[in-house]
């Protein structure tokens, strides 16, 4: 039998690790803090029933392999029934699980197997807007113009004798953000028209989203990703929007309101024995206005999209790390760390090309990449973001390094972000097709008949990335995620939650954490030799005759204090 460990320093057993120091039995109200949360697309995720659409059956089936991969929690994706216009985040009903997933009863019971294997439960919950078919909006189009109803949306008339929206946003996926009805009014939408905005200045809104969040709390979840939490509240004046703004004076961006919204979301998840924990999709540029909604009474962490979006280049990673953990400090709160998630590009795609970042305004489809070179800086990031402090996100197939698929037809696409832009987005289907679990051929094992075509196809070529391939492979990003993983939570770095920057070549990083463990990356051509006297416990590529080459992430752990240290500790 192959071994599971990749390049790991064999020598260094796993009994040694143990002195090392284990993770401290987290007090169960922090467990989060330094969580691995796996992201589950649930559609996309294992198939159950054989009709070709992942469901609830076929994560439960799965768990084991979630498991031993070695997660804290599973964030899912909307579960809820929804027609699809943006893939679930358009939901008709937040009580209830879609059909084509499985049922309310399957989702308790997943909920409580997933947690007596020491996995929690996060879902999505989508504030920001219904579904065109959820019984609100379906009574306020029944109901007419300037009818209560109505007013737990945006209904308004428009300008030029009521010919034009009554202003000029746009939709975030194209297009104005108005659409009229038969009887003349326009509602808003920031996203699909069939994702119209709900009115957070209503008392219902607030009332009902509060239900919703305790129905799931009520059923052992443990914690809510906030969908879109930055643009819930907007000015009633529905000012033009600006090219450039003062703090909080958007008019649907980070208002300050939002603030009061959160607060008593904490209050109702703070209620509970084991307190419930909001995650934050907050898509801001500046981390000091980002930071503002971790106060110790708002949410308690947010999505680092900064490093998500970061070019694999040393000085700006190095930047952004630092940003983000000084950022974090005051309100202490515990930084995240993200490559990927079902909206951007696939990491080995994306590190891949020259370009190196990712912005939804510039998404390079067809731009050429190099999956070679995108796999091993994919790897060497992975490694990089298990040793850094707080908790951390993974997409699923990010652990099999799936790159972004780019050649879906034109008739299979389903993302509005595609079909609203008239096809110059390319749109996120690239990053949400099924996981390839056995065999040869497509569906590679993601139903279990074998015989269903999956909703989305998957590349012929992916045989030597699906599970059961990579987990005999110690080469491979799975066993690279399971190893590191494995680590993780050995905690070599002791109880330090901090860093410090060492001395290191150009073109690389290096810092201590703790009293012994030590992270190298070398983004540069030249190898670089390790460090005297440390022992290397586990690398994201092979090391070439003791040095480490290009591309490459080495976790050493040192005999002695790290000698060199610079600068000051940081948290
Ligand atoms: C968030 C989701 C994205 C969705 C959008 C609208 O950004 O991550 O997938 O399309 O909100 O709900
Ligand atoms: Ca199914």
């Amino acid at each position: 039998m192959q071994s599971d460990v990749a390049y790991v320093n064999v020598a260094l057993g796993m009994a040694e690790l143990a002195t090392i120091g284990t993770k401290a039995d987290a007090a169960p109200a922090s467990w989060w803090r330094d969580a691995v949360v796996y992201q589950v697309y649930v559609r996309s995720f294992a198939d159950g029933n054989g009709d070709g659409i992942g469901d609830l059956a076929g994560v439960r089936s799965r768990l084991p392999y979630l498991s031993d991969l070695g997660v804290d929690a599973l964030w899912f994706n909307p579960w809820y029934p929804s027609p699809l216009a943006d893939n679930g985040y358009d939901v008709a009903d937040y009580r209830s699980i879609d059909p084509a997933f499985g049922t309310l009863e399957e989702a308790e019971e997943l909920i409580a197997v997933a947690r007596d294997l020491g996995i929690r439960t996060i879902v999505d919950v989508v504030p920001n807007h219904v579904s065109n078919e959820h019984p609100w909006f379906r009574d306020a189009l029944a109901a007419g113009p300037n009818s209560p109803e109505r007013s737990r949306f945006w209904f308004r008339r428009g300008g030029d004798d009521n010919g034009t929206p009554p202003n000029g946003w746009q939709s975030i996926f194209g297009g104005s953000a108005w659409t009229q009805v038969g009887d003349g009014d326009w509602y808003l939408h920031l996203f699909a028209p069939q994702q119209p905005d709900l009115n957070w200045m209503h008392p219902d809104v607030w009332a009902e989203h509060e239900e919703v969040l305790r129905f799931w709390f009520d059923r052992g979840v443990a914690g809510v990703r906030i969908d879109s939490a930055a643009l819930l509240v907007k000015d009633p004046g529905l000012g033009a929007e600006p090219t450039s703004w003062a703090p909080g004076e958007h008019p649907y961006m980070d208002r300050d309101q939002l603030h009061d919204i959160y607060r008593s979301w904490r209050m109702v998840a703070d209620g509970y024995p084991e307190p419930r924990v909001l995650i934050g999709e907050l898509w801001l540029p500046e981390p000091e206005r980002l930071i503002r909604y971790l106060r110790t009474d708002e949410l308690h962490t947010a999505f680092n999209f900064d490093y998500l979006s970061c070019p694999w280049e040393p000085a700006r990673m190095r930047t952004c790390i630092d940003a983000a953990l000084d950022a974090h400090a005051p309100v202490d709160a515990p930084t995240t760390w993200v490559i990927s998630n079902h909206d951007v590009t696939r990491p080995v795609t994306r590190y891949g090309r020259d370009d190196t970042s990712f912005s939804f305004e510039a998404k390079r489809a067809g731009t050429p990449t190099d999956l070679g070179r995108g796999t091993r800086r994919a790897r060497a990031a992975a490694l990089l973001s298990m040793a850094l402090p707080g908790s951390m996100y993974v997409y699923q197939g990010e652990e099999l390094g799936l790159p972004e698929v780019e050649d879906i037809p034109d008739d299979r696409r389903r993302d509005p972000m595609w079909l609203r832009s008239g096809g110059r987005d390319p749109g996120r289907d690239g990053c949400r097709v099924p996981i390839p679990w056995t065999g040869a051929r497509p569906p590679f094992g993601f139903s279990p008949n074998g015989d269903a075509r999956p909703w989305l196809d998957q590349p012929d070529d992916w045989a030597a990335l699906t599970v059961e391939a990579e987990s005999g492979d110690p080469s491979s990003m799975l066993t690279l995620y399971r190893t590191g993983l494995r680590l993780r939570r050995t905690a070599p770095w002791g109880d330090a939650a901090s860093i410090a920057w060492l001395e290191s070549p150009e073109e690389t990083f290096t810092f201590a954490r703790g009293e012994r463990f030590v992270c190298l990356v070398n983004f540069g051509p030249d190898p670089v030799p390790l460090p005297r006297g440390a022992e290397v416990l586990i690398a994201s590529g092979e090391l070439e005759g003791g040095a480490v080459p290009r591309d490459t992430t080495v976790w050493l752990l040192q005999n002695g204090k790290p000698e060199d240290v610079q600068g000051k500790e940081r948290r």
